[in-house]
């Protein structure tokens, strides 16, 4: 039987080398459609269809062990004040890059080079400049490992707790040892939740995109926060398997984080600019909408 009593060691425990470990796992399950139908005729697509590792596998069971509704209500509690630290964004950006482990082969891109790839890309597109934005800022959450977070409460799929956890979820079998599973009050379809209520009335998994959600709510676009804080959000925006809990105004910008979420996982660019040259545009971007410093 699954353990329903955390310990310390697990909920400390980093399985994964580095936090792109979760993001390649997830471009394993949602190869770029583009690249399958190329890799089909010289017959690498059985790359996509390699177990994941380990790592990621004992990343997931500490997510869905201890993701529980009162562990959200902690977090938002600790986090959401803002009374960590104020910097400017840029020293953020400096904080993700030294989040690469340099040792891991594995890892092509730092950090800054995935934000810098994901804006450009939807930039290179002709999308609103907010949306160059989201691009730039969207894993900017992640800081949230600079106050010691672990990996399971900073990245990984997102999904609604108060409510029964879907099967869509990548592997729901762990959400046994969550102590919500047997909760009568959460277990249900609908849980604490009424029909259709909107994802505004609806408690998320916590990690970087709740966070960076909050963080950007008072100077950015409304169709730009919904791609932030449910970038990571699978179950539904891959897989519609929340539809019950959204009202006709999430399904409606919806269609924005489906636009973005391409961009997140495939855009890599060989011939991408160097961030010196790019600098200008973005710090006259970054002026545009954001405050000098940002609360974390
Ligand atoms: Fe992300
Ligand atoms: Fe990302």
């Amino acid at each position: 039987m699954p353990q329903k009593d955390p310990s310390l060691t697990d909920i400390v425990n980093d399985p994964l080398s580095n936090l792109d470990e979760w993001e390649k796992d997830v471009l394993s399950r949602y190869p770029d459609p583009a690249s399958i139908a190329q890799n089909k005729t010289t017959g690498e697509f059985r790359n996509y269809v390699e177990p994941p590792r380990d790592t990621v596998k004992e990343f997931y069971r500490l997510n869905h062990t201890y993701q529980s509704y009162d562990f959200v209500q902690k977090k938002k509690k600790e986090f959401l004040q803002f009374n960590k630290r104020e910097m400017p964004i840029w020293n953020a950006f400096d904080f993700l890059n030294e989040l690469v482990d340099d040792s891991d082969p594995d890892t092509d891109l730092d950090q800054m080079q995935h934000l810098l790839q994901t804006s450009e890309a939807i930039r290179n597109d002709g999308h609103p400049d907010w949306m160059v934005l989201v691009g730039l800022i969207h894993d900017m959450g992640k800081v949230l490992c600079l106050f010691g977070e672990p990996q399971w409460a900073v990245v990984g799929d997102t999904f609604p707790v108060g409510c029964a956890f879907s099967d869509k979820i990548v592997y729901p079998e762990f959400f046994t040892a969550n102590p919500d599973f047997d909760n009568t009050a959460y277990n249900t379809k609908y849980g604490i939740y009424e029909p259709n209520c909107g994802l505004r009335n609806v408690q998320l998994s916590w990690g970087h995109d709740e966070y960076v959600y909050h963080m950007m709510k008072d100077f950015i676009p409304e169709e730009g926060l919904y791609m932030l804080r449910f970038h990571s959000f699978y179950a539904q925006h891959r897989e519609n398997a929340y539809e019950h809990l959204m009202d006709g105004h999430d399904r409606e910008m919806f269609k924005w984080v489906k636009l973005f979420n391409p961009y997140d996982l495939y855009s890599k660019n060989p011939n991408q600019k160097s961030w010196e040259e790019l600098k200008p545009y973005y710090q006259e971007l970054v002026a545009k909408y954001l405050p000098v410093t940002l609360k974390f």
